[in-house]
């Protein structure tokens, strides 16, 4: 189990630059299993789930090539129609290779996902949608399997617009008979980027973006080359990173409209953010004023940012209260942050935050991913080092962060 030791730093300033998305690269790569074509992508994070979608898709029988941040993936044949449970049970997102092998050869298994532990997190939407299709499912054995002679286009109604099952179902209707509408879909910007993935592919996807998407299946899909967006949480954590501080960091690499609620919290905060070619700016003196937030599906707060924008109001001057909507079990970094000094109370689903004037080093845990990014933010904060332990959540998204956070003149290392 490695951890990280923490000093705190007093200002920031400098610039940080942002990698490609992980939650934009998963899918693709999971796509890829659509064509018999190679596949080029650019600026792919180094990141442990990364590695993990390499693992499972070479299992299916990709040929994966990386070179520093591209990658070209070939599937010329589907050798496993099985994701493997060594792998599955680290990524939930894993589950996104059912809708391509089941498009792709009519019959996809694929052990229950694991992930994050931030709750249930069901896939019954995702199966809805491929029952929908006209796949029969069954379980057995901790597996999910899924099997089609043809899927064909018809009209699905999401109860939540959950991101998992908008990808699953997308990707399985590119090669159904007819045309597919997922009503009530998820409008994050990874949805709109592996439409507009699938798309070069040959697909015929049109509304991504929107609530609802219109799908014409299509006969075959071919390879193309593609660049992965920047990655929006990435870049939020280190907007908040900017406001706890003294600081004027320019975040570089990031896509403004894609964090439009973080940006209007932090500006709520008192913190000035400002748009410039290369970036975003923050600038802050330190003062943070209180907010309260309620995280949603996109274009809402994102529920991925809740935990470092926890850590940010812990310092604020005055109480705010975080409802969390998305998740029923992320306050895990509470428990943590409090251990730091922080006055935190959960009720439910929300956390009323006391602003307290310092918090302290300690020993603390990384829960999960983000959970693990908060604490690193607070570790920056406190009056003494900090020892995070469990880090291998954190390596889950966030590429080469003690490269990046050296460079600032943070004193981190990994032990
Ligand atoms: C994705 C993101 C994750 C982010 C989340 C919400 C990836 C790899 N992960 O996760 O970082 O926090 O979106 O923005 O992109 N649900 C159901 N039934 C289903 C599917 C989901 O009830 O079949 C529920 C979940 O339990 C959860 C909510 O819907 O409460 C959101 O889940 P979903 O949008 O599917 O998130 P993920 O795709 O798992």
């Amino acid at each position: 189990m490695q951890k990280y030791i923490i000093e705190p730093i007093k200002e920031l300033n400098g610039e940080i630059e942002v990698d490609g998305a992980k939650n934009g690269i998963l899918p693709i790569m999971a796509a890829t299993l659509l064509s018999t074509e190679p596949c080029k992508i650019h600026r792919v994070p180094s990141l442990k789930d990364v590695s993990v979608m390499v693992e499972i898709i070479r299992h299916i029988g990709a040929k994966v090539d990386r070179d520093s941040s591209n990658m070209t993936v070939n599937v010329p044949e589907i050798k496993a129609n099985e994701a493997p449970y060594e792998y599955v049970s680290q990524m939930r997102s894993s589950f996104d290779v059912m809708g391509p092998l089941l498009a792709r050869t009519g019959l996809a298994r694929v052990p229950l996902p694991g992930g994050c532990a931030i709750g249930e997190r069901p896939i019954d939407l995702h199966l809805k949608g491929f029952k929908a299709l006209g796949a029969t499912v069954e379980f057995g054995h901790g597996f999910v399997e899924a099997r089609a002679d043809k899927l064909i286009g018809t009209s699905i109604y999401l109860d939540f617009p959950s991101v998992g099952a908008t990808k699953n179902i997308m990707m399985a209707a590119t090669l159904a008979e007819g045309v597919t509408l997922i009503e009530n879909a998820a409008k994050e910007p990874e949805i709109v980027d592996l439409a507009i993935f699938l798309n070069k592919m040959g697909a015929k996807i049109s509304g991504s973006g929107t609530q609802t998407i219109r799908i014409t299946g299509v006969k075959e899909l071919k390879g193309c080359e593609h660049s992965t967006l920047p990655d929006r949480i990435e870049a939020g954590t280190f907007l908040i990173m900017g406001a706890m501080h003294k600081s004027n960091l320019l975040v570089k690499n990031v896509v403004p409209s894609h964090l439009k609620p973080v940006i209007a919290k932090l500006i709520e905060c008192g913190i000035e953010i400002i748009e410039e070619d290369e970036g975003l700016r923050v600038k802050s003196s330190g003062k943070i004023n209180p907010v309260d937030i309620t995280t949603l599906p996109y274009p809402g707060f994102p529920t991925d940012l809740q935990a470092p924008f926890m850590s940010l109001l812990c310092l604020a001057e005055g109480n705010s209260t975080i409802v969390e909507t998305v998740f029923e079990n992320r306050f895990s970094h509470v428990s943590e942050l409090n251990r730091m000094g922080a006055k935190i109370k959960i009720d439910g689903h929300s956390a009323r935050i006391t602003g307290v004037e310092k918090l302290q080093g300690a020993d603390v845990k990384a829960t999960d991913l983000r959970a693990g990014a908060a604490l690193v933010l607070a570790a920056l904060v406190a009056e003494d080092a900090t020892t995070i332990h469990e880090i291998h959540h954190i390596d889950r998204g966030y590429n080469d962060l003690e490269t990046k956070l050296k460079k600032l003149g943070i004193h981190i290392s990994r032990i």
